[in-house]
């Protein structure tokens, strides 16, 4: 693919940023980018890169009507799962095996590809002091990108309701929602990436804003709210991001099943199973 060489070293922090950065960081901060490029290019919202105006972007927004016109110039649809499609130019790849008790950190570490945008956002949610419950609805918010995208956030709660406490799936299942409406006093204002993403002129589905209306008034507003509000886009190539100072909220909090997720007879393991066995035919 080709690298908008000056937005590239723009999204570092400029020439002198990089130039303080080691040969590996460097090389590292490209691939990142480059991945994050190719995200923007199938339009998933993990992994998608907030472009500022006049660092590559541009400040023309496509409209619905532009955006519906690309479907046919797409070999996947804009919602298979992030394991399901290659990206453009590129095959699938050989995934390496799962335990035979997989956990939910071996699905991080085996299958959740890129979780840099989950991680980053629990790593937010964890240093802003938010409760175990947040950072833990942070930290699995977009999972499910990996298997399904439209109306993800109830395909995600769905995924972990079995294990998590209820506030943290109830975070997950309306944070998609509250993406779509600004809360200034919260924080959080209308993603500008959304107008490239939904188009310019994009009015949310009935059910979203039914779901809207539902959750204005509801006592755990802000419980999704947060999730929001920790859902950002920014790369930034230093963030070293690791599962590891998780491990221990994950411990407390999600209820791991002995025999493995996927094999746990839950109302969703074949879920699990599905994302551990990507190729199986059938
Ligand atoms: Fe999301
Ligand atoms: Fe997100």
């Amino acid at each position: 693919m080709e690298i908008d060489r000056r937005a590239f070293i723009s999204s570092l922090g400029g020439a002198t940023a990089v130039g303080l950065m080691t040969h590996e960081d460097r090389a590292d901060a490209l691939e990142h980018y480059m991945m994050d490029k190719l995200d923007e290019q199938l339009d998933g919202e993990a992994g998608a890169v907030l472009q500022q105006p006049g660092q590559g972007g541009g400040t023309k927004y496509p409209t619905v009507a532009e955006i519906e016109a690309q479907i046919e110039t797409r070999g996947v649809r804009r919602g298979a799962g992030s394991l399901f499609a290659a990206r453009p130019g590129t095959n699938v790849k050989r995934l390496p095996p799962m335990p035979d008790k997989p956990t939910l950190v071996d699905f991080f570490k085996l299958r959740f590809e890129p979780a840099n945008h989950v991680l980053q956002s629990a790593n937010r949610a964890l240093k802003t002091g938010m409760s175990e419950h947040i950072i833990l609805a942070c930290l699995l918010h977009d999972v499910v990108l990996n298997l399904m995208k439209p109306d993800h956030g109830w395909w995600g709660a769905q995924l972990v309701e079995p294990y998590v406490p209820e506030e943290t799936s109830f975070a997950i299942r309306y944070h998609q929602t509250l993406r779509f409406y600004a809360d200034p006093q919260a924080g959080y204002e209308y993603p500008e990436m959304y107008y490239r993403t939904f188009g310019i002129d994009y009015v949310p589905p009935p059910h979203i804003e039914a779901t809207y209306k539902m959750l204005k008034n509801h006592k755990n507003y802000m419980a999704p709210r947060l999730v929001t509000v920790n859902d950002l886009y920014a790369f930034d190539a230093n963030a070293k991001v690791s599962i590891d100072p998780f491990i221990d909220i994950i411990g407390r909090h999600f209820k791991q099943p002995k025999e493995g997720l996927g094999n746990d007879n839950s109302p969703v393991a074949h879920m699990w199973r599905t994302i551990a066995r990507p190729d199986s035919p059938l």
